[in-house]
């Protein structure tokens, strides 16, 4: 019985979404805060030393000398200086030459082999910088280095007036794994190239290597094939929650430009293209995929586990063998990379003779191709070409299992892969899945794992994730993990995602999503797959990490300010100062400009007037105070209420707990908490003169402020 029906992972998961770990297991008791470097470096480098003396401050006269001739390692040096113009308004002349000159960023891509592709040195004091490298890929992981040990208002995309002085500091670096992935679904939800390439950049400041694109599922064909022209016609249509789409989907020329892209950060794109389940898009545009020989109709909903290629006849098979030959060396001919990931995961209904035949015709379009072939764990049950890579996924679940009578089926298909000597990438869902929420209050993704707060994507080592809880009975050895990916599933990339959307759900850009899911697990698992695991420890990491929620602010990612994680920086005081608070384009105000204490506040279209300009102060207990600049007089709950439904009026300042404000980050805006009843600041709804109440959390974006 080799395919017990693996429910839905996605679908399940709702239902046992309450039964998941509190969070409050997970979290280390509030450690003492020691002080760490600043700034601080993610992933943890292998050496790092504090260098005494001042460190090496830029000018607009800086040269940037890249000791080599060769294209890529000055191409290092044209990305460092259009990496640092936008912040500092300096374009850095990139100089060639042999001999490294005082005062400069000095770039040396002809360090000793002993480096490897990827390691490098950087020693920075005052009379420079030095990134030594065996090659450009070394180089371009040092300079990521070099852009932490700046200010992280230099991550901004327009000009700071301030010094920009290289932290003094000596480090020599390599990583762990050789492959340092992240997954995007753009089937579910379609990334527009735009999407895709800041993501890349966001990815490659951790040192991520690989883009694995996940071209294909039920719900969308999201790469056009030539002789295929129907699979982006109509199998692109559709998204989960999305229909009638006409241009979702990469052509060959926005797929070549991914690709390029990617290749400048140094990273390798892995295409998908997932069999013989999650193949419904397919059978909308290929009607021999199906048994039935009929188009199907296309799919926008958010089941899995809904479709298989027909494989009972061989007529069918021939067609899917044909089919996917078509579609495989087109995609590998579009692909630089060596790999093709095939998918293979969640295909209850196919029996193990379907699913054999389903891999003996990928793989063998794959190797045709001379490329290596990828695939979920499930692929390890069939026979794969020499070489082969596997991407476990599975969870603590599995772990538990191993040993026991009845070892479940993920850890069956690893034993199979191990025993045909496959090497493997290690995303247990658990740690890995970006889509899953941190905690309860997180407004997208699923929890059919439970929740995956910073620190479970951080504390798990890739060597014994397939072993037992204990660390014992490891079932892929340490020597076959070839690396990390952290997977972002699209499939719940919308408000409230722990009920099926509604008219009035709120649907982020896929960017939005993806920026508060990655921000900070992403660097938490880039971190997993670079260092050393002797160096890696939570309660450092939280404390470097913390020190990155202010680059992220100044490079515009609106990252998820998790409560697990020690935030330094101006999300402290940032927001002192006279601000407008608006909702969806209604200003919160005074209306008529009322002098009078005890009248209820408003929102009203934003005018710029000053019964809607607010003076924010930060207090000492973290809490801001709101005073209006027409009346002078503060933002307060009536009467002092703890009760939902008060009215949100304004009154002669006292300082008192009913006038002071907590202000949180969340996506898309901010929440105002009262800290005297934790209820949220709310509008009754976007008309005018619609009167402010304090009300539970529930999150619309009637308690969601803009504040600018
Ligand atoms: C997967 O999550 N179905 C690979």
């Amino acid at each position: 019985m080799r395919w017990s029906y693996r429910r839905g992972r996605r679908l399940v998961a709702l239902a046992t979404a309450a039964a998941t770990l509190p969070l409050t297991a997970m979290l280390s008791p509030a450690a003492a805060d020691t002080p760490v470097p600043t700034p601080a470096v993610v992933p943890q480098p292998v050496s790092q030393q504090a260098v005494s003396g001042a460190g090496f401050t830029l000018t607009a006269g800086t040269r940037i000398a890249v000791l080599s001739d060769d294209t890529a390692a000055r191409g290092v040096g044209s990305y460092l200086a259009n990496l640092l113009a936008p912040a500092t308004g300096y374009s850095l002349q990139v100089v060639g030459g042999t001999t490294a000159p005082a005062d400069a960023v000095v770039l040396d891509p002809r360090g000793p082999a002993s480096l490897g592709a990827e390691g490098y040195t950087l020693s920075s004091g005052s009379g420079g910088v030095v990134v030594t490298a065996n090659g450009a890929q070394g180089l371009f992981r040092g300079v990521q280095t070099l852009r932490q040990l700046l200010p992280a208002e230099v991550e901004s995309t327009t000009r700071q007036s301030r010094t920009w002085t290289v932290a003094p500091t000596q480090i020599s670096d390599s990583p762990r794994y050789e492959y340092r992935g992240v997954m995007l679904d753009v089937a579910r939800r379609f990334f527009p190239v735009a999407q895709v390439k800041r993501y890349i950049d966001e990815a490659a400041a951790y040192k991520i290597n690989k883009l694995h694109l996940h071209l294909t599922d039920d719900q969308g064909w999201r790469i056009a094939i030539g002789a295929l022209p129907n699979l982006t016609k109509v199998g692109a249509s559709t998204q989960s929650g999305f229909t009638g789409g006409t241009d979702w989907y990469y052509t060959a020329a926005d797929y070549q430009e991914i690709v390029s892209y990617a290749a400048s950060r140094f990273m390798t794109v892995v295409p998908e293209i997932d069999g013989p389940g999650h193949t419904w898009a397919a059978q909308t545009s290929v009607p021999e995929l199906r048994c039935d020989n009929k188009y199907a109709r296309p799919y926008s909903g958010f089941d899995v586990g809904v479709s298989l290629y027909c494989l009972r006849d061989q007529q069918h098979k021939d067609a899917t063998r044909d089919f996917l030959r078509t579609v495989i060396k087109a995609v590998a001919e579009m692909t630089p990379g060596p790999y093709i990931h095939l998918g293979g995961d969640e295909t209850p209904q196919a029996t193990p003779e379907q699913y054999d035949s389903y891999v003996d015709s990928a793989t063998t379009a794959v190797s045709a191709a001379n490329k290596t072939t990828m695939g979920w764990h499930q692929l390890g049950q069939s026979p794969l070409p020499a070489g082969s890579l596997l991407q476990y996924w599975g969870s603590a679940s599995d772990q538990s299992s191993i040993g026991t009578a009845a070892e479940s089926e993920s850890i069956r298909f690893l034993r199979d892969g191990v025993a045909q000597g496959a090497t493997f990438i290690m995303s247990p869902s658990d740690h890995a899945y970006l889509d899953i929420k941190y905690d309860a209050a997180t407004p997208y993704g699923l929890s059919w794992v439970g929740y995956v707060p910073v620190q479970k994507s951080y504390e798990w080592d890739p060597a014994t994730v397939t072993g037992k809880p204990d660390g014992t009975g490891v079932v892929v050895p340490a020597q076959k993990v070839a690396g990390v990916e952290a997977a972002l599933w699209t499939d719940r990339a919308y408000e409230g995602s722990s009920a099926l959307p509604t008219s009035g759900t709120r649907w982020p850009a896929p960017q939005e999503y993806a920026d508060f899911m990655s921000f900070p697990r992403l660097p938490a698992l880039a971190e997993v797959g670079w260092s050393p695991q002797s160096a890696r420890d939570w309660t450092s990491f939280r404390q470097r990490l913390g020190q990155h929620g202010q680059r992220w602010t100044a490079a515009g990612i609106g990252y998820y300010p998790a409560p697990d994680v020690p935030w330094a920086g101006p999300s402290g005081s940032g927001l002192n100062g006279i601000r407008t608070v608006t909702t969806g384009g209604k200003a919160l105000d005074v209306p008529g400009s009322s002098r009078t204490p005890g009248t209820q506040l408003v929102t009203w279209t934003a005018h710029g007037g000053a019964n809607q300009k607010w003076s924010f102060t930060r207090q000492s207990d973290g809490t801001y105070t709101l005073v209006n600049q027409a009346s002078g007089l503060c933002a307060d709950v009536n009467g002092a209420s703890t009760a939902a439904g008060a009215a949100i009026v304004q009154r002669t300042c006292t300082g008192g707990v009913s006038q002071r404000w907590n202000v949180t980050p969340v996506s898309g805006g901010y929440t105002m908490a009262s800290a005297n009843s934790g209820l949220l600041v709310t509008t009754a709804s976007t008309a005018n003169g619609a009167l402010i109440t304090q009300q539970a959390a529930t999150g619309t974006a009637l308690q969601r402020w803009t504040i600018s």
